[in-house]
């Protein structure tokens, strides 16, 4: 049978998560090898595949890895048939509507986002059929310059706003990195899961307490 396989986000997500998986008793010093391999292998087993953030749930969801690592927001945003046994705590930002202060939001807002599934939901659900345009990236650029009246974006320390002018309009819903798994591995390898879990809810609850 082949290791456990776990995807892990490369990038910010991973530095909050080392400590974490270090606590558990996952060396994670292959992570960080300088070489250019994609599959790294480490103790207890398991083997780590670092992807891009919006890749994890997929690898997760058709069993190419048992589990993963992934932003709510990635999973609000695409509708995965995956598990999610654990709040890992880390990652954690809100998911919000933002704007230019004084102008006032058209009754059809056109909402600039990397999130349209999330954004047209959102307006919906308060009534509002909102025009969305999708971004990839940088979309605190868009209201600055008229392609939008407002976004829809995750936001972390507040800086990215701060810095452009804009403010929040609203809270969507708090965003935070999450276990996830592969329904029918989750049943085949739960003895070799669940040990894992239970390691990384032990690390989760000696970082919440300060120990
Ligand atoms: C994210 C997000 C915001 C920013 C918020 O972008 O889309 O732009 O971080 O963080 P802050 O509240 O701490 O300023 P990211 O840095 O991932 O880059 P991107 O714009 O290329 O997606």
């Amino acid at each position: 049978m082949r290791p456990l396989t776990v995807a892990v986000p490369k990038g910010r997500v991973l530095t909050q998560l080392t400590p974490l998986l270090e606590q558990a008793g996952i060396d994670t010093v292959p992570l960080f090898a300088d070489d250019r391999r994609l599959i790294k292998e480490t103790n207890l087993g398991l083997r780590f595949l670092l992807l891009k953030p919006d890749d994890v749930p997929t690898y997760v969801e058709y069993g190419a890895a048992d589990l993963g690592v992934s932003g709510r927001d990635v999973l609000l945003e695409r509708l995965y048939d995956l598990y999610q046994p654990l709040d890992l705590r880390i990652g954690r930002c809100r998911m919000v509507v933002a704007g230019r202060a004084a102008t006032p939001t058209p009754a059809v807002p056109r909402v600039g986002t990397k999130y349209p599934r999330v954004a047209t939901e959102h307006f919906a659900s308060r009534g509002v059929h909102a025009e969305v345009i999708f971004l990839q990236s940088s979309v605190e650029l868009a209201p600055l310059l008229g392609l939008c009246d407002v976004i829809v974006d995750i936001v972390e320390t507040g800086g990215t706003l701060r810095d452009n002018g804009l403010v929040i309009h609203e809270e969507i819903c708090p965003i935070s990195s999450v276990v996830i798994a592969n329904r029918a591995e989750f049943k085949l390898r739960r003895a070799e899961v669940e040990p894992i879990l239970a390691a990384l809810r032990r690390a989760v609850e000696v970082r919440a307490s300060g120990t």
